[in-house]
């Protein structure tokens, strides 16, 4: 059979094969506690399951969405946008995606031809690699490093690599790392992008999964022009994984094409679900502030586990992950095996996220406090 060479090389997704590893377990009546995959264990606010259901009540309900995502969730959304971060946008410099997932990967082809190489950092959250191979394109990997506190050392870049890229994938707060974006970096990477004429995107999932006395920022806030397109999820902040349902924010020509994309790909999300984002959106600061005393509460935590058990960790801020170096003697694969035989616990192996991983595995906090604190205090103490 005569198939896609640009699969070759790719696997299935990393979680599909993590499910697997945990489903089997869990049938040989084995105990897991998963904290490998950033879905969330916390409730669904009742107000986004009555927006849910209100929007089943509205006429037109069933029929096709519009392309571009229903007006009131735009407004929303630009509303989110001035209230959070003091940027003003436009109606045409927002679109809805069916999670923030499937516009990663379509603003590939909004951008690039095929052939055309894109930036994309590593460690990192894979889809931005792997949409980059199967759009066509050469995915070229920028090093994070925990001596630049995992931001994109842009001196660093070689000039032909930047020189040959039109698109850039970013992603702050960053998984797997935790780090966050400082304004200077923000600055930076703007004029950057104008300078080299590359696109940047931001992908924003974790943006308000941060410390308590730390403001969010959007890198619209230090792009006056909007030059750059900034990604934005309901999945991680409104536990709302299953409801698939995101934003991309910013320059209007990238806007345009990727709604020219995505019309010709798909029909925009169930409305119901949109309503449910609005309703999402709504909830405002109280919401935010009780969420993010949680993942606080779970993240200290584990930083202090980890540090009796002699384990070295990325001491972040931001996201509910924690990055954390393997121990000596192990190699990943190893480690994550004893952590699964020995303790039933799951974490993701760093490799994942690209060879600068190998040597690092990803604490997901998104399980109950007292599990994660009965699994992980059952470690061994490592040299
Ligand atoms: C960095 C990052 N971006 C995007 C996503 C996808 O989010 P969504 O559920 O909105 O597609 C994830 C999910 O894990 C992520 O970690």
């Amino acid at each position: 059979m005569k198939i896609n060479n640009r699969l070759n090389g790719i696997g299935e997704y990393h979680f599909k094969n993590l499910d697997y590893i945990r489903e089997k377990r869990i049938s040989m009546g084995k105990k897991v506690v998963d904290l490998s995959i950033g879905d969330p264990n916390l409730l669904v606010d009742e107000s986004i399951k009555e927006g849910l259901i209100e929007g089943m009540n509205k006429k037109g309900f069933n029929k096709y969405p519009p392309y571009d995502g229903l007006e009131e969730l735009k407004l929303q959304i630009i509303k989110y946008y001035k209230d959070k971060f003091s940027v003003q946008l436009e109606e045409e410099e927002v679109v809805i995606l069916i999670g923030s997932k499937e516009g990663i990967s379509n603003v590939i082809p909004s951008v690039c031809d095929i052939g055309d190489t894109v930036l994309v950092p590593e460690p990192g959250y894979p889809v931005y690699y792997i949409a980059s191979k199967l759009w066509g394109c050469f995915p070229c990997t920028v090093p994070l490093k925990e001596e630049n506190n995992y931001l994109v050392d842009l001196d660093n870049i070689p000039e032909n690599t930047v020189s040959k890229a039109k698109l850039m994938f970013i992603n702050y707060p960053n998984n797997p790392t935790g780090a966050s974006a400082t304004e200077e970096f923000f600055e930076r990477i703007v004029k950057f992008a104008k300078e080299k004429n590359i696109i940047v995107c931001n992908d924003a999932a974790y943006c308000e999964i941060i410390e308590q006395d730390i403001k969010p920022i959007s890198i619209l806030q230090f792009d006056k022009e909007k030059t750059v397109v900034e990604f934005g999820s309901f999945s991680k902040l409104y536990n709302m994984t299953g409801f698939r349902v995101g934003y991309a924010v910013g320059n209007k020509e990238v806007i345009k094409n990727l709604i020219k994309v995505k019309s010709n790909l798909d029909s925009g999300q169930f409305m119901p679900i949109q309503y449910a984002a609005i309703n999402a959106l709504k909830l405002g600061d109280e919401y935010n502030k009780q969420l993010k005393e949680e993942y606080s509460k779970r993240r200290v935590l584990v930083k202090k586990i980890l540090q009796e058990k002699n384990i070295k960790f990325f001491d972040s801020y931001s996201t509910f992950y924690i990055w954390c170096k393997t121990p000596k003697g192990y190699t990943t694969y190893e480690f994550c095996l004893e952590l699964l035989n020995k303790h039933g616990i799951i974490v993701t192996p760093g490799d994942v996220f690209g060879t600068l991983g190998y040597d690092y595995f990803r604490i997901a906090l998104t399980q109950p406090y007292n599990i994660i604190e009965n699994s992980l205090s059952s470690l061994d103490k490592y040299e």
